[in-house]
């Protein structure tokens, strides 16, 4: 049996910290360093400028990760990005990256759209493509410019989010590797989340905001976290305790303290970066992962779960042997 296992981690952050006075002072919200942190755990996020892109900040984590996998750009055979904000409609942000890493062996590149679960939907992707032969290398990125979609003028949402990337090699190997995954969507849940506009005739059609129902939300990403981290398990035969680190989308740490709390899990053993990084999107799961692997808390040999919740509904889990 072939297995993926992650061979190396990268991520990009553009900028400096903003922390949430300065980004009130900016936008003249009517808001509170107080009631950000409490409600949502977010002290502080990184913005891109206008010339950042989803590729550009794809391409650095993918270069952090080329490397720690100690191979080269040109051994990589598949390229999946999860992002919700591309550079453009067309070509793909996985083509633009293969591009500027000088990917030039024919590999196959293509985006993924689950939103918030984008890159829990791209590691199981790339993980079937490893246990079938089709790749022996990949590269499994979420990459996200949060910030060219928000409303500045909604509190309720533009404090929130934040911008970054995040990448895995994923590579072909004799022992584990990832043990189980689930990808899941319910479509009838499209409007709690969603930016629900277009482009058309030349001009944004619709709404191109991101708009909330941050309450709904809330509720339904606790339930199916919980639900989906029991179903990984259960598919590997392990238990919670058997988890060596929680590494979940980083959207709300009071949406971690629940879910952790419901898998019988203590804060200890819950990755958070929400309060650096704020909400990126399907880069904060490969963000969060590289980060405290550099920082030397996930070891080699950790059981990881890996869990995201987003957008059109999604959700998603995989449970792995890092
Ligand atoms: O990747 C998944 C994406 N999204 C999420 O995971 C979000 C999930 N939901 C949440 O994180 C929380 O629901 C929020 C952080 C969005 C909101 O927290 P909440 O505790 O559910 O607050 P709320 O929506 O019930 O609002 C409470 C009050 C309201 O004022 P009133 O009506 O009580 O007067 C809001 O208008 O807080 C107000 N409020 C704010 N006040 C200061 C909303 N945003 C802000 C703000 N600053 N930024």
């Amino acid at each position: 049996m072939t297995y993926a296992r992650i061979g190396g981690t990268g991520s990009a952050l553009p900028g400096e910290p903003i922390s949430n006075d300065a980004l009130i002072a900016t936008h003249r919200l009517d808001s509170s360093d107080a009631w950000i942190a409490e409600r949502t755990g977010i002290r502080s996020r990184h913005l891109a400028d206008a010339a950042e892109t989803s590729s550009e900040l794809a391409a650095t984590a993918c270069r952090r990760a080329i490397e720690d996998a100690g191979c080269e750009a040109n051994d990589i055979d598949l390229i999946i990005v999860a992002t919700s904000t591309p550079d453009f409609v067309f070509p793909s942000t996985a083509t633009l990256l293969q591009a500027k890493l000088g990917i030039v062996n024919g590999a196959p590149a293509f985006d993924v759209q689950a939103v918030c679960s984008g890159f829990v939907f791209a590691l199981a992707i790339a993980e079937k493509f490893i246990a079938s032969g089709a790749s022996r290398r990949a590269l499994v990125v979420g990459a996200e410019v949060f910030s060219r979609i928000l409303d500045w003028t909604d509190r309720g949402t533009c404090v929130l989010f934040g911008d970054g990337a995040g990448a895995v090699v994923l590579e072909a190997a004799d022992g584990p590797g990832i043990l189980a995954s689930a990808i899941h969507a319910d479509g009838r849940h499209q409007n709690m989340l969603s930016v629900p506009g277009q482009l058309s005739a030349g001009k944004a059609v619709g709404d191109p905001f991101l708009r909330m129902d941050g309450q709904a939300v809330f509720k339904f990403a606790v339930r199916v976290l919980t639900d989906v981290a029991q179903e990984v398990l259960a598919k590997a035969g392990l238990s919670t305790q058997d988890v060596d680190w929680l590494v979940p989308h980083q959207a709300n740490v009071r949406i971690l303290q629940s879910t952790a709390k419901k898998l019988g899990l203590t804060m200890d053993k819950c990755i958070v970066t929400v309060d650096r990084h704020g909400n990126t999107s399907a880069a904060s799961i490969p963000l969060a992962l590289d980060v405290s692997i550099r920082e030397g808390k996930i070891r080699r040999g950790d059981l990881l779960l890996l869990e995201g919740v987003g957008g059109g509904f999604t959700w998603g889990a995989t449970l792995l042997s890092y």
